[in-house]
């Protein structure tokens, strides 16, 4: 089985119905989906790809020999034991955002990424409409629901959070003994992920089996996170994934998510609450599956339990 794989360039022709569908159904039965001809160019991909592999060989893999993961994995080789490498993953990070320090040895690393960014957000901007659109809500509705525009929003805290996290997940001697990135849901809104083209290695949990995200060159692997599911009551699931670590290869993969604002308030969208009519005493009760909470206090719980089931952390949010 295949994650599905949608020819983005058709929502803007005849196809347009069939293709609004077909991310319909990907949105509600997958959770996953890749984009082709998505019109991010070629040419500024390949260089997100140089620039990034650069950095990591330059910055960051003399220093992966030294790290916890490797450690870990050492100690348990040298006990000869069977077991695994827990509380830890085979990965390296680092994360871009807007106000934070860039790797700074790469000459051209840091005029690509901001391009590479500003394609994306406009990206997730677009794929995000498309989900307003099959979801019946108007168009922009996410988008805002993730901007904080309220009366009280404090300067520079309005503004829904758009991050990049690029990863190498380095060739590892004992790939049975130790996870490239345990088994989560993502905690945000749209994730967008531009993985290796050769190197796999991530997994969904698609009805009880872990199937592979198929690499495809320069396709952009979308996948929704636990407020798209809260926002849609429910309809469109955020999915379990991982990461294998794998013997040859060092995967690279660059995750770019749109969340919302550490204030924004989430809740399911208002249309999306199902009425259930009582024939009885003929009364309309609203039936909505998931609490409001603020986006902030839900990173607060997520922090703690990225590893775990996602519906303790709306409990524990619906009690805030
Ligand atoms: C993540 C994630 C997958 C990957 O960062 O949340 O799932 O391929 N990454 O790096
Ligand atoms: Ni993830």
């Amino acid at each position: 089985m295949a994650i599905p794989v949608i020819d983005f360039s058709k929502l803007n022709g005849d196809e347009r119905a069939k293709t609004l569908a077909q991310i319909a159904t990907c949105c509600e039965e997958w959770g996953f989906f890749q984009l082709v001809n998505h019109g991010i160019p070629v040419e500024l991909l390949e260089k997100v790809k140089r620039v990034s592999s650069e950095s990591f060989k330059k910055e960051r893999e003399e220093k992966f020999n030294k790290s916890t993961a490797e450690k870990f994995l050492n100690e348990l080789e040298k006990n000869k034991s069977n077991g695994k490498v827990e509380n830890v993953d085979w990965e390296d990070v680092f994360l871009l955002t807007d106000d934070n320090e860039w790797p700074s040895h790469v000459p051209q690393f840091r005029e690509t990424m901001k391009e590479y960014r500003s394609e994306l957000k406009n990206l997730a901007e677009r794929v995000m409409e498309v989900m307003d659109e099959n979801l019946g809500l108007q168009k922009g509705y996410i988008k805002k629901a993730f901007n904080n525009i309220g009366e009280e929003a404090e300067e520079g805290s309005e503004n829904a959070f758009f991050g990049t996290k690029v990863s190498h997940y380095p060739p590892c001697p004992n790939p049975e003994m130790v996870n490239g990135l345990r088994a989560h849901t993502d905690a945000g809104g749209v994730i967008l992920l531009f993985q290796d083209d050769q190197v796999d290695g991530l997994q969904i949990l698609k009805d009880g089996v872990w199937i592979d995200v198929q690499p495809i060159q320069n396709a952009i692997v979308i996948n929704t996170g636990d407020q798209i599911e809260v926002l849609s009551n429910g309809k469109y699931k955020s999915i379990w994934h991982r990461v294998l670590a794998k013997e040859n290869g060092n995967r690279r993969s660059i995750a770019s998510f749109y969340n919302p604002s550490y204030k924004a308030t989430i809740a399911p969208a208002p249309q999306l609450i199902v009425e259930n009519h009582n024939k009885e005493d003929n009364k309309v009760e609203l039936i909505s599956n998931y609490p409001a909470f603020v986006f902030g206090d839900y990173m607060n719980v997520y922090t703690e339990q990225k590893f775990l089931p996602k519906e303790p952390r709306f409990q524990a949010v619906r009690a805030m």
